[in-house]
Formats: C-alpha cells, sequence, structure tokens
C-alpha cells in the first residue's frame, strides 16, 4: 500500500499544542546514541528551521486572511518542533562533537541523495558538493582530537571514512559562478524537488550552527576554520538553493515545505532505532500531514490546481542514513579535481581559464593564510601527522590525492605541500 499523504489522517491544527515539559524534556546519551540517531536528530532540526523561516518570510509578502492565519497558528508549531528535536542534544556535547555530526550528515545524506536523483544535473551538483563536506570533516576532526582529546569514531563511529578530500582553501568561489541551472517545475519529479528542499534545509542549518557556535572556542585558528568553512557553507546554501525552479509561487513552495517535512519524517519513523526517538517522528509525521492537507487546500483555493500534479500522490524517501564509505570513496577518486565550471557547469582543474573568477576570491581570502591547512600543520607539529580514519589502501592514498585535489593556482601560502604530506605519512598516528 503506497502512502499518500493528502489521503492520511493526521493531526488536526487545533490539537498541535504542547506543553513546556513535552517540548524540552527529551535528551540523546552522546555515549550510547546511534550515530544515524544522531544524523536524523540534527537533519530534522535543519527542516523544522527551514519551514519556520519560510513560513515568516511568506507572511510578510501576504495580506490575505486565510492564508496569513495558517502560517501564523504553524509557524508557532513549527517552531516548537525545532525545539524538541534540537534540545535532544545533550548538555555535555560540545561544540565540536556536534559539529563532526553536521558534517556527517553532510556526507552520508548527500551521496543517499545523489544516488536516488533522477535529474543527472542535480545528481552531479549533489556529488561535487559532497567532496567539500568530506573535507570539512576530516579538518574538524583534527580540532575535535586536539581541543577535547577525542577520537572521531566516538562520533561517527566508523560508518563515515576520515581523509582529506578536495582541499577546503579551494572551496572558495565567485558565488555568482556558484549559483546552477533550476529544474523545470512542470517536468521535474517530485523526489527531486523534495531531494533539493531537504539538502538546502540541512546546509543552511549548518551554516547557521557555525555561525552561532564558531566563537566558543578561544583558539584563532579554530576560530578562522569555522569562519572558513562556515562561508563555504554559505555557498552551499547559494548553489542548491539556485537548482529549484524560482518561478514556483509561493503557495507551491509551501506545499513542497510541508511535503518535505512530511516525507523527512515519515522516513525517520521508518528507520528510527533509537526508542527516545522513534515516538517523536511519529507525532511529528501526524503534525506535518495536518499541515500539509491545509497547505494543499490552501493551493486549490489560490492557484485552482491539484496539489498532486506537485507532489504526486506518495511519499518520497528524501534521507536514509547508512554507510557510504564505496560511493563516496569512488567519487573521491574520480572527482577530486573538479571545480567550479564558468556555464553553471563544472571543468577539471586544468580545463580552468586563467581568469577564472575563483582565483581572485581565493586569492583574497586566503591572502594571510588557509586556517585549514593551519590544521593540518599543527596537528602534525604535536603527533607528527594528521588522523586519517579509512581502509589502508583510502589512508595510503592521500598524498596522490592530494596531489591531484590542489590548485597550483592560487594557493594559500600556508599551503601544507604535496611533498609535506608525504612525508607526513610515514609516520602512524597514535591517539
Ligand atoms: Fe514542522
Ligand atoms: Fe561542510
Ligand atoms: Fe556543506
Ligand atoms: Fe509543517
Amino acid at each position: 500500500m503506497t502512502f499518500n499523504p493528502l489521503k492520511e489522517k493526521g493531526i488536526a491544527l487545533d490539537k498541535q499544542l504542547r506543553t513546556w515539559h513535552d517540548i524540552a524534556k527529551r535528551k540523546f546519551n552522546k555515549y550510547e546514541v546511534d550515530c544515524y540517531s544522531r544524523t536524523r536528530q540534527i537533519l530534522m532540526n535543519g527542516i523544522e528551521v527551514e519551514a519556520w523561516n519560510f513560513k515568516h518570510a511568506f507572511s510578510r509578502f501576504c495580506d490575505d486572511a486565510d492564508t496569513k492565519e495558517f502560517l501564523a497558528m504553524t509557524k508557532k508549531f513549527e517552531d516548537a518542533q525545532q525545539t524538541t528535536v534540537n534540545w535532544m542534544s545533550p548538555a555535555d556535547q560540545s561544540v565540536l562533537e556536534t559539529t563532526l555530526g553536521y558534517e556527517q550528515v553532510a556526507v552520508d545524506l548527500t551521496a543517499w541523495l545523489a544516488q536516488n536523483e533522477p535529474d543527472e544535473y542535480v545528481k552531479e551538483t549533489f556529488n561535487f558538493g559532497l567532496l567539500e563536506d568530506f573535507d570539512h570533516l576530516y579538518r574538524y576532526s583534527q580540532w575535535a582530537y586536539m581541543i577535547h582529546g577525542i577520537n572521531p569514531n566516538e562520533i561517527v563511529q566508523a560508518q563515515t571514512d576520515i581523509v582529506l578530500s578536495r582541499p577546503t582553501q579551494n572551496h572558495h568561489n565567485c558565488n555568482i559562478l556558484r549559483l546552477r541551472k533550476p529544474y523545470d517545475k512542470e517536468t521535474a519529479a517530485p523526489q527531486t524537488k523534495v531531494n533539493i528542499m531537504t539538502l538546502v534545509a540541512a546546509e543552511q542549518q549548518t551554516h547557521n550552527y557555525y555561525a552561532e557556535h564558531g566563537m566558543q572556542y578561544g583558539n584563532e585558528t579554530l576560530r578562522c576554520t569555522f569562519a572558513e568553512i562556515k562561508d563555504v557553507e554559505e555557498e552551499h546554501v547559494n548553489m542548491y538553493e539556485s537548482l529549484a525552479d524560482p518561478t514556483e509561487s509561493l503557495y507551491e513552495k509551501l506545499l513542497l515545505h510541508e511535503f518535505t517535512e512530511v516525507c523527512n519524517y515519515h522516513t525517520c519513523y521508518k528507520d528510527e532505532v533509537d526508542e527516545m526517538m522513534k515516538p517523536v517522528w511519529e507525532e511529528f509525521l501526524a503534525m506535518e500531514i495536518g499541515h500539509l492537507q491545509e497547505a494543499a487546500r490552501l493551493f486549490k483555493k489560490y492557484e485552482g490546481r491539484d496539489p498532486e500534479e506537485v507532489i504526486g500522490d506518495k511519499i518520497v524517501v528524501p534521507n536514509h542514513f547508512e554507510s557510504q564509505k564505496e560511493y563516496v570513496q569512488n567519487i573521491l577518486e574520480n572527482e577530486i579535481d573538479k571545480r567550479i565550471g564558468t556555464d553553471r557547469d563544472y571543468m577539471t582543474i586544468d580545463e580552468l581559464p586563467d581568469d577564472w573568477a575563483s582565483y581572485a576570491v581565493q586569492e583574497a581570502v586566503n591572502e594571510g593564510g588557509s586556517p585549514n591547512e593551519t590544521t593540518i600543520s599543527l596537528i602534525a607539529l604535536q603527533k607528527d601527522r594528521d588522523i586519517a580514519l579509512a581502509n589502508e589502501k583510502l589512508v595510503k592514498m592521500q598524498p596522490k590525492l592530494l596531489a591531484r585535489g590542489l590548485q597550483p593556482e592560487a594557493q594559500a601560502p600556508n599551503t601544507v605541500s604535496v611533498e609535506k604530506y608525504e612525508e607526513m605519512s610515514e609516520y602512524q598516528f597514535e591517539f
């Protein structure tokens, strides 16, 4: 039986208020939580933040009473859901531990989406972004050890590899070049629309998390590391959001937002192994069905169209967390030298024109050095080499990957060279 959320029974809007205790009471144990329960929690927080933000933006452009009342009522419910989900993070989970969780979401979610994306161009964009977040996970892992003494596997639980990828110093682009070609709302599959909206929400929240927490460490290089990676997350939001058709109306976007929430909670509920989280996903799914059916009513009323033309008649699966090591390694080996092209496309390093607009950006921001390069020098100072956690073949491949993935042009003055990196690789990292 297929699950058609327009026909399922949800929780009515007048039954969605919850007590403070119910809103705030749940938290997981950071030593016991399954890493993929944590990634679901991080993702759903991002989905709720986006739902809430969008409704405020819509309200500011809307003078229709029926619509404004629906938005006013449900903003409050989205907000309370966000609190419940985000505040599952326990007070003793450090900013860097949470950060590793965010990058694990980015890597394993993007890998899943790429493999389940029917549009080839969108898929290529997902694969492109994937390699950048993969490098962020590696860089932050060095800091989690240097600052808190933790093995990054305490967070990622050996489900996601930690190795260098396309170097972060090369992720800074002219944000105009980052813009992609949008899908056509008439022909794009609901899966594509929901995949993109899910990833935009995740990347936006990653950006927001770094924006709000990167200053909580006193170490100057770590502050700059957060600032540097936060800027890349801004580019990711810019890139992924530009894939969506900008001619979709606000009512169509509203419908897609609620549908995205429904689909994500549905998947979380089906996959969840954590006994505290599972009933939350179930309850919030029922709440979202209530939101979706009201959004569908408004869509019919103001656009005179059938909502199934936009979202179809069944659920799609926009997240599923499992180890993606093989897939990611394959993209890493084949696409580490890819760059943003000049015509909403992609190029390899050797194809870039001399006046590639991102060179000027990289030269400007990395003029005083890239903090993500200093990160590797710092851990090498302490431990002779970097932390790399993957199969032996992949760990050994790192110097070769760096040689292919690092641009010769516009290099930061503090770049860890391939020669230096090869030297480091002769040592063994001891925790
Ligand atoms: Fe929600
Ligand atoms: Fe990232
Ligand atoms: Fe990202
Ligand atoms: Fe909602």
